[in-house]
């Protein structure tokens, strides 16, 4: 009878094939380093091979594990993972050496093997791309000049207001049916991000369930294990079918724009004034926008979803940074005005809390994988060629070195300055820095402010009596492991 495997089982089988290569790896990269270079960072010792295994067995390379282990190791870390080389930098001096100071060299990307494109596709197509290709480079200057200027994202105020309003609209129905009805912020939330950016880049509202279940399938492709970044020469393998998985999902998506883009190009229709049309105008291809726009998505919704959840929770568990920021709403009268368009530069408490939620929780703990085009320097440490780097941020904005009373959810520290998360303060650094700084950081913050205003001008939310948020919140490992069940009580 055939016997089938499951797949870790055929991980195993393939990694024990692939051992005496693995071995042929390791004496390799041992010969290399008795070299004149400064050494490579500290780190645990371990034996490539063992280090795999375990690995896959408990993967510890998140930003909890990795905050832990650098509390022995300093602030710049190697690990071995698998054949490859992980440097971790983990304090604002570690994380401007890689940033700032070799930022040209360590603006590679990081692209995972579950990627469905080949190097060359990645390079003429997508934000993958390394930072030198032609493409990539007219990509940034497109969002810097046409897509995300402060003229276009006034331009795109009014659909953030209109969907904001729906939103409220929808919870105000909610809040009259009485006996106290709960409603899913983060479900609402989602929705309404997904429908900002979309009408921002071509007009129309998405099935928006459909789309969570796409980007779930990402998530899901990217925090599997995948044996193939551990030892690239898997790779054309794909020995998991994530590759393949990924690539059915990207076509799933690039329906949802499909017949807008070509109703577009038939009718050479381009006065929506969206992202579609200026990418049309510029001649970008329809390969080069479904890869952009699919770009746009899977980097902008879970993380602007995650900082409104964030927001949310800590303002409820922080009564007095409530009353603060409710007091501010009201005086503001932000939503009184004749406009639609609320004026959201009126709200500097406003903007501490978010800044704040960034710090202690930024929905990229370790940014996204740099990858160093050549061996450098960083702090008196060798960075070899090809090496994987990681900035944990998360660990940066909780450094007691850094701030007082890191663990405490205080928006007033960034009420009178402070630090900004513009790519200029390298203890704050949600958005990144440098040549590869989110160029969605003004869009983001933008959706933020204005779906929070709303949800806190307009209504007084509590949670359900069975429904514990202190319990349910632990600030210190940023989780809040249920659904963010509320009740909406319209304010008076
Ligand atoms: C609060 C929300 C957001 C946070 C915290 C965030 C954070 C980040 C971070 C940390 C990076 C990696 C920077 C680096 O590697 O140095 C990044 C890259 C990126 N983000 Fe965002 N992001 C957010 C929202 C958005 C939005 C709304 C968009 C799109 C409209 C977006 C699009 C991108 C893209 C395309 C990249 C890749 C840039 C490149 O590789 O050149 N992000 N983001």
């Amino acid at each position: 009878m055939a016997q089938s495997f499951d797949s870790q089982e055929i991980v195993m089988i393939i990694f024990f094939l692939a051992l005496p290569l693995l071995f042929i790896i390791f004496k390799k990269s041992l010969i290399k380093h008795q070299s004149d270079d400064p050494p490579l960072p500290p780190g645990p010792k371990s034996w490539p091979i063992l280090s795999t295994i375990n690995h896959l067995l408990h993967p510890k390379t998140d930003h909890i594990s990795l905050s832990h282990l650098s509390q022995t190791y300093g602030p710049l870390m190697h690990i071995n993972l698998g054949s490859q080389h992980l440097i971790v930098a983990s304090s604002p001096a570690a994380a401007l050496e890689v940033l700032k100071a070799n930022d040209r060299v360590l603006s590679g990307r990081y692209a995972p093997a579950s990627l469905p494109k080949t190097p060359a596709q990645t390079d003429t197509l997508s934000f993958w791309a390394d930072s030198t290709s032609a493409h990539w480079k007219n990509l940034r200057t497109v969002c810097r000049a046409e897509l995300f200027t402060g003229k276009a994202l006034e331009r795109s105020a009014r659909v953030r207001a209109e969907k904001a309003a729906e939103m409220v609209a929808e919870v105000m129905v909610k809040s009259k049916e009485g006996g106290g009805v709960a409603v899913d912020v983060e479900k609402m939330v989602f929705e309404t991000v997904v429908n900002m950016s979309s009408n921002a880049y071509f007009s129309k509202d998405v099935d928006v369930a459909q789309f969570a279940e796409m980007l779930r399938g990402i998530g899901e492709i990217f925090t599997a294990i995948n044996l193939s970044d551990l030892y690239p020469f898997l790779g054309v393998l794909d020995l998991q079918g994530l590759r393949r998985k990924y690539m059915g999902i990207s076509m799933k998506m690039w329906e949802l724009w499909k017949p807008i883009l070509e109703e577009r190009r038939e009718r050479m229709d381009l006065r929506h004034n969206d992202f579609l049309d200026t990418l049309i105008a510029r001649g970008f291809g329809d390969e080069q926008i479904n890869h952009l726009l699919e770009d746009l998505f899977t980097g902008g919704i879970h993380t602007t979803t995650a900082v409104i959840k964030k927001t949310m929770i800590e303002l409820l568990t922080t009564p007095t940074a409530m009353a603060k920021l409710k007091e501010e709403l009201s005086a503001a009268a932000i939503f009184d005005g004749q406009d639609s368009i609320p004026d959201l530069e009126k709200l500097p408490y406003l903007s501490a809390c978010i800044k704040e939620t960034l710090r202690l929780h930024p929905p990229a703990p370790l940014m996204l994988g740099h990858r160093a085009y050549a061996a450098c320097r960083v702090m008196n440490h060798t960075v070899p060629k090809n090496a994987q780097v990681l900035v944990n941020v998360w660990a940066i904005g909780r450094d007691p070195a850094v701030w007082e009373a890191p663990l405490e959810y205080r928006p007033e520290r960034f009420v009178s300055g402070g630090a900004d998360f513009k790519g200029n303060d390298f203890e704050l650094l949600a958005f990144g820095a440098g040549r590869r700084i989110c160029p969605g950081m003004s869009a983001a913050v933008k959706m933020v402010d204005v779906v929070v205003a709303s949800l806190l001008s307009f209504f007084d939310w509590s949670a359900p009596h069975h429904l514990h948020l202190h319990q349910l919140w632990n600030r210190e490992t940023s989780q809040f492991n249920a659904p963010l069940l509320l009740i909406p009580t319209p304010t008076k």
